[in-house]
């Protein structure tokens, strides 16, 4: 009898054994899902991704090209204290009621839900978005669509649950057409992040594409040359990878992802699924 993955729907578990097979755990997911599902993986096509799917031209246009230089992204404000675990929702909390009903900038014009964050106020592993799209705008909730359904995946392949991470964004209101944000709207909002962070307070952070990288960073660089590498960031250990989205667009991409993430699974100690 095939050991069951947690899954709550079969729609999701379909979508999930795709991802193992996309990142070649082929042997993995045979040993662990059902026959009948796997037999009717391989009769279905996968569905194409739609243009609201791939969230914005920065995701599509700049993974793996220079990003240009265009205004100075400010410096990050000074790492708070360490918040105690017990005491981090609360913290976070404080940080939601102080963001309020915003209109810091001209997101808050065409927001229907202001997307704070979601996930374990004490996680280990903090993924960073670039900014709500529909779907996200419309439930209040980071990676809530068919992107979110791949992070949820990558996730799980992780040995994880989406509950045990923490989810958030460099902008925290849906930019209009799924556009990149702007610098002034990125340096207005990010400064909500880095004290999310801070409360957080993860071992190791994960930056979902260029524009993540580039808030978390402080400096724009191609996502080509931050692959594949450890960087230092408000105390936590920063993994960049390809956003969701991106690898819905071009899902050859998604080995690369998983090879980025088995890094941060080094530094939190974890064993990828099908292993040990
Ligand atoms: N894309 C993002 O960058 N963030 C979300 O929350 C959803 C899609």
């Amino acid at each position: 009898m095939a050991q069951q993955m947690d899954s709550p729907t079969r729609e999701a578990l379909v979508a999930r054994v795709r991802f193992y097979r996309d990142l070649g755990m082929t042997e993995f997911y045979r040993r662990v899902v059902d026959p009948a599902l796997l037999a009717r993986l391989e009769s279905e096509p996968e569905p194409a991704a739609e243009r609201s799917d791939l969230t914005s031209v920065s995701v599509l246009s700049q993974e793996e090209s220079a990003i240009p230089p265009r205004k100075s992204i400010p410096a990050a404000p000074e790492i708070a204290a360490i918040v105690p675990k017990a005491e981090r929702a609360a913290a976070l909390q404080v940080i939601r009621d102080e963001i309020g009903d915003c209109k810091r900038c001209a997101l808050h014009k065409g927001r229907n839900k202001l997307v704070f964050g979601d996930g374990d106020p004490a996680a280990r592993l903090m993924f960073v978005g670039e900014g709500p799209g529909a779907d996200e705008d419309a439930q209040g909730l980071p990676f809530v669509g068919r992107a979110g359904q791949l992070l949820n995946n990558m996730i799980a392949a992780m040995g994880l649950k989406r509950e045990e991470v923490y989810i958030a964004n460099i902008v925290k209101c849906r930019p209009p057409g799924n556009r990149v944000p702007e610098q002034e709207e990125g340096a207005t909002c990010s400064p909500f992040l880095f004290r999310q962070i801070d409360v957080v307070r993860p071992k190791v952070l994960v930056a979902l594409g260029a524009t993540a990288a580039t808030w978390l960073l402080g400096s724009r660089q191609p996502l080509a040359g931050l692959r594949g590498r450890v960087h230092a960031v408000r105390g936590a250990q920063l993994i960049v990878t390809y956003h969701p989205a991106y690898l819905l667009r071009d899902p050859r991409q998604k080995k690369e992802a998983w090879a980025d993430l088995q890094i941060a699974m080094k530094e939190l100690g974890l064993t990828p699924q099908g292993k040990g």
